[in-house]
């Protein structure tokens, strides 16, 4: 049976392994998928490992998407403009790996094709700079989304963030105590790291409209903070990651089985399952 595994650190309450499971047993593709927590230090020699040990594919996580991207012998263009890489393919008979980003098409798909959403000319705010932001502000801009504001705890990494896309037309960075002058917003997207640590963000309620949609990156308790904020501020929707989730893995199950799992039987499951105490 062919091998994968999910790599991060923490990994415990990864999805992962039960999304990959039922994709398996929905297209009759035999499969074992393990979640295995790797600090960074050692994530080469394990990932090593791994492939030692019959392992052809594999998703990475929080906080090893940069050094997949650095490890790898070749990567995709998204991959590339993200700097990030979240599922690894064996290449060269087994020696070596291939990287691709499939965080950007399930963030896309889960806004337009589960939730109908018309990105074209939305005016969006960015919240965040890491390696998460990154992809999700390529994958946007690429939608079509009108204007992007970026703003991050640390001002000069938005600013590279914003340099780094070239796009200043639609592209341009604010300081976070100044979103209360920024006007109002038609998408929020949450792609800080405040949630997973409990930290609450400092933010003004007339950022959002009666029509916008509060995205946060994040799922399960992680997103409670952004989500319960974004229902304070009478955004008209507020959402959690989780459909982001399963579209990626979606996206890489095809990468690496060459076929496309129905997603949604699965997203109905892991809803019912999992809390997400917002408006959908
Ligand atoms: P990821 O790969 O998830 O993006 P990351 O690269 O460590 O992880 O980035 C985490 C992001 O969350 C950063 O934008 C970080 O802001 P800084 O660049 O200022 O560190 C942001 N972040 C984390 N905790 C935060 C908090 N309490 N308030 C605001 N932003 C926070």
């Amino acid at each position: 049976m062919k091998q994968f595994a999910v790599f991060g650190h923490p990994i415990s309450h990864s999805l992962s392994p039960r999304i990959h499971k039922l994709f398996g047993a929905q297209t009759g593709i035999a499969l074992n998928y393990a979640a295995i927590d790797t600090p960074p230090e050692v994530f080469n020699g394990t990932l090593a490992r791994f492939a030692a040990d019959g392992g052809v594919g594999a998703n990475v996580t929080l906080p090893l998407k940069q050094d997949a991207f650095a490890l790898c012998k070749e990567t995709s263009a998204f991959a590339q403009r993200a700097g990030a890489v979240n599922t690894l393919s064996c290449i060269d008979n087994y020696n070596g790996w291939r990287g691709d980003n499939t965080d950007g098409v399930g963030l896309i798909r889960d806004l337009t094709r589960r939730h109908g959403l018309d990105l074209r000319e939305r005016r969006s705010l960015l919240l965040g700079a890491g390696g998460a932001a990154r992809a999700a502000a390529h994958a946007l801009l690429d939608a079509g989304i009108g204007e992007l504001v970026i703003v991050n705890r640390n001002a000069a990494r938005a600013d590279a963030l914003a340099d780094a896309i070239g796009d200043p037309q639609r592209v341009h960075t604010r300081y976070w105590n100044d979103l209360k002058n920024c006007g109002s917003f038609d998408l929020v997207v949450n792609a800080t790291s405040a949630g997973h640590a409990r930290e609450s963000l400092d933010l003004p309620f007339g950022i959002v409209t009666a029509r916008a949609l509060c995205y946060d990156l994040s799922y399960g308790a992680a997103a409670f903070g952004f989500l319960a904020w974004a229902r304070a501020a009478n955004a008209g929707k507020a959402l959690d990651g989780l459909g982001m989730l399963i579209e990626q893995a979606a996206e890489s199950f095809h990468i690496w089985h060459g076929i496309y799992p129905d997603t949604d039987p699965v997203h109905a499951q892991l809803r019912a399952e999992l809390p997400l105490r917002a408006t959908d």
